[in-house]
């Protein structure tokens, strides 16, 4: 039993609340296959939680070619507009299951919610899926120095609900977010495959097996 019980929960978005992560997938894919880099599922993993400049320096490092910084931008450039061409269409209906009854559940208990994205695109996600005022604090790219799987955003998350890390837990499907949970001492719920986030203290398939009871023993 914990000695503490928690009062936030600060979640991911792409590939927990929302399947994007499928949508950064395919973007990467194609640009990727454009500059002779092999991709493949396995090399996505390493991508995921991971912001767009350093994924892209994962994928060109494995082109084994060399890029300039200005090729650098065009290619991150690209890279995003498909993405956004992708997500353009994103409305309520493309909240995953058990997604929106987690929010709710959360909330009704009286426990805090905050939004811990490295996308640029996140305000502009939760505002198509229409979650946006579901979050008491939202930390994006533009408020952190460091990507996943370094601790800050989830510990800037938790310093905007007002409560400290042990407060707190984190909810996440990629590897380097798991990461970035645990290095803010944080208990990390993770998403999707229990072979892939094996530092998960958690991992349950998806929301929809989301019940905070089994949190707050
Ligand atoms: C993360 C995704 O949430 O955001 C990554 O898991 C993505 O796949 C990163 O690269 C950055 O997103 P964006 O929208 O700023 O390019
Ligand atoms: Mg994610």
């Amino acid at each position: 039993m914990r000695k503490y019980e928690y009062r936030g929960v600060i979640f991911d978005l792409d590939g927990v609340l929302t399947d994007t992560a499928h949508y950064h997938y395919l973007a990467w894919k194609k640009l990727a296959e454009s500059v002779g880099a092999s991709f493949d599922e396995a090399f996505n993993e390493q991508l995921k939680g991971v912001d767009r400049m350093g994924s892209l320096n994962l994928i060109l490092a494995a082109s084994g070619k060399d890029f300039s910084a200005t090729d650098k931008l065009t290619l991150a450039d690209e890279k995003n507009l498909h993405y956004q061409s992708l997500i353009a269409q994103l409305s309520p209906a493309d909240l995953l299951p058990g997604a929106a009854e987690s929010l709710q559940q959360i909330r009704a208990a009286g426990l805090k919610t905050a939004l811990a994205s490295v996308s640029k695109n996140a305000q502009a996600v939760i505002e198509r899926l229409g979650i946006a005022e579901q979050f008491d604090v939202v930390v994006d790219a533009a408020k952190i120095k460091n990507s996943k799987p370094d601790p800050e955003i989830f510990l800037t998350a938790a310093a905007g609900l007002g409560l400290t890390a042990d407060e707190c837990f984190g909810v996440e499907d990629s590897i380097a977010g798991i990461r970035a949970i645990k290095a803010a001492r944080m208990f990390a719920l993770g998403i999707g495959s229990p072979a892939v986030l094996t530092e998960a203290d958690v991992v349950i398939a998806g929301l929809h097996h989301f019940s905070l009871q089994d949190y707050l023993k």
